[in-house]
């Protein structure tokens, strides 16, 4: 080759280099991350840190890289908030900016890329879905027309375990139970339905196809193919199967639930009264506000977002009251003080402070979903003097800011006391950023005026009616966690003995 182009070349080439590094630190410079590991290209993080990003994980993070830190997960950006400062501004202060949410490949497929309420961004969706739900699900009406038929719930669960041997002597998982109770719980609001009994063949269908959707949507295992598109291909059988679920599962809804009422809406008109939930969501249906598929994308959000989580943090108080015995002690003390021989029903629930302090406790150290969904801001934004690159998957630590000592007294121990004394002022409805079992501002759980009460009923008639108590054996219940994508429940659902106790 001739000297002097080959020369021109590398002239060129270096010219190039240089002016590539010259332009990537002015940008580096103006354009500020949060802190975090250093990421490799395609990987980012990923190697690093792996898929397992639990609560935990992601605290020992925050010791190490702050208060607010940065992952690139592939392609994904990351940034986790651990502090009550940053909390109060991606979801007050700024909670337009980062109102948002972000779905995985996996999410996409449940919520056929955000027909629903919980997983779609913010904006003009979100509040019409919002607005025809709070009716139905979310307001002090519907405690009103459904008390009694949690108490009756409630009932119906002491009732069989009293006439139950084993649950007096070997013990029984009482989860199961719970379990139907729950379903019981919120199909009566939802389509004025129960199911009489675990054996109930729907029922059991239900169970199994909620079951097979939370574990393929909580697991990390796809993690790989969401954060690295090449590797997508080996994930075919996974999102294949999520597919099947989710046609299977909104079928299911279509066909045993929604059709129904749908058909006596259609016959009756606009004659016909609103009697449950369903009767207002299609009212909204037949009037173009929304069409049929976000109907059952609502009745999808009830069964993941109302049914888990509640029967996770009563699963979780029993856990706790039988582990601590003196708790359990105080709480029947109160209750039988209160309520002499009479059984807890809703209104009695302000007249019992400790039994509010059980709840309370139960859902700081034991957060349901201590990583809350997942929130995104669509456009490039700044946060605690960073830059957050536009559409990053924001996650606030909810769990370790309940339970970081320099925040909280002891956090590591289950102690209801504090919320009666030294925490007296905190709330679960989010008016202190370092207590947020239900988020905060817009995104935060509407839920919370249903889960609180049915929480509070579930664990008072327990306590009420039996001593419970670890099976024979055991000093304690096995209280080991099982993490998800943003989900905290018991590893083992515990087999708990249910000694009748008289008043
Ligand atoms: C103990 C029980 C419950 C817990 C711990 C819980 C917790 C949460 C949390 C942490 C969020 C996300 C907040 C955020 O991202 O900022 C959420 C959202 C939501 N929850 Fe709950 N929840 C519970 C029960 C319920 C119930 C009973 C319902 C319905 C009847 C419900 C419906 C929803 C809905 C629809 C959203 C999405 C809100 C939105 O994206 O705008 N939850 N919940």
């Amino acid at each position: 080759m001739d000297l002097v182009v080959l020369e021109k070349a590398l002239l060129g080439l270096f010219a190039a280099v240089t002016l590539a590094i010259v332009v990537s630190k002015l940008c580096g410079k103006r354009f500020k991350l949060p802190p975090g590991p250093t990421p490799v290209p395609i990987f980012g993080n990923w190697l690093q840190v792996g898929d397992d990003l639990n609560h935990r994980l992601l605290t020992d993070m925050a010791r190490r890289f702050g208060e607010i830190f940065h992952l690139l997960m592939g392609v994904r950006d990351l940034v986790v908030v651990s502090s009550p400062d940053l909390a109060r501004e991606v979801l007050h202060a700024q909670g337009i900016e980062f109102g948002s949410r972000t779905r995985n490949v996996v999410l996409d497929i449940f919520t056929d890329k955000g027909q629903d309420m919980v997983f779609t961004v913010y904006g003009d969706h979100w509040r019409k879905m919002r607005r025809i739900m709070t009716v139905p699900f979310f307001t002090n009406k519907v405690v009103l027309q459904n008390r009694a038929g949690w108490e009756e719930e409630a009932r119906l669960v002491v009732e069989e375990l009293k006439t139950n041997p084993t649950a007096a002597t070997e013990g029984v998982v009482i989860r199961r139970r719970l379990q139907l109770m729950m379903y019981n719980n919120m199909y009566r609001i939802m389509f004025d339905k129960r199911f009489d009994s675990v054996d109930d063949p729907v029922f059991n269908k239900l169970k199994a196809i909620n079951f097979e959707r939370s574990r393929l949507s909580q697991s990390f295992e796809f993690n790989y193919g969401d954060f690295i598109p090449i590797l997508r291909p080996f994930l075919r059988r996974y999102l294949n199967k999520c597919k099947e679920v989710k046609d299977h599962r909104l079928q299911l809804f279509h066909e045993h639930f929604v059709a129904q009422r749908k058909k006596m809406m259609d016959e009756k008109g606009s004659e016909m009264e609103l009697e449950c939930g369903i009767d207002h969501i299609l009212d909204a249906e037949r009037k173009g506000e929304i069409n049929y598929d976000n109907v059952l994308y609502i009745v999808e959000n009830i069964n993941v977002a109302a049914l888990e989580t509640t029967l996770w943090s009563i699963e979780w108080g029993i856990a706790e009251l039988v582990n601590n015995p003196e708790i359990q002690r105080k709480l029947g003390a109160e209750l039988d003080a209160v309520l002499g021989g009479d059984q807890i029903t809703e209104q009695d629930l302000q007249r019992l402070p400790y039994l509010q302090a059980v709840v309370k406790e139960t859902l700081r150290y034991r957060m349901a979903i201590p990583l809350l969904v997942p929130h995104m801001n669509l456009n490039h934004a700044n946060l605690g003097g960073y830059d957050i690159p536009g559409e990053s998957k924001i996650l606030v630590n909810a769990w370790w800011l309940a339970n970081n000592p320099a925040h909280w007294r002891k956090p590591e121990e289950f102690r209801p006391e504090r919320f009666l004394e030294e925490e007296a002022k905190v709330e679960a409805s989010g008016n202190d950023f370092r207590y947020l079992p239900f988020g905060a501002g817009r995104r935060s759980c509407p839920g919370i005026i249903l889960a609180l009460p049915i929480i509070g009923i579930t664990l008072g008639r327990l306590v009420q009616n039996f001593e419970l108590l670890p099976p024979p054996g055991q000093a304690k219940i096995d209280t080991t966690e099982k993490a998800g994508q943003f989900s905290l429940q018991i590893m083992k659902h515990s087999t708990v003995v249910c000694k009748p106790r008289v008043f």
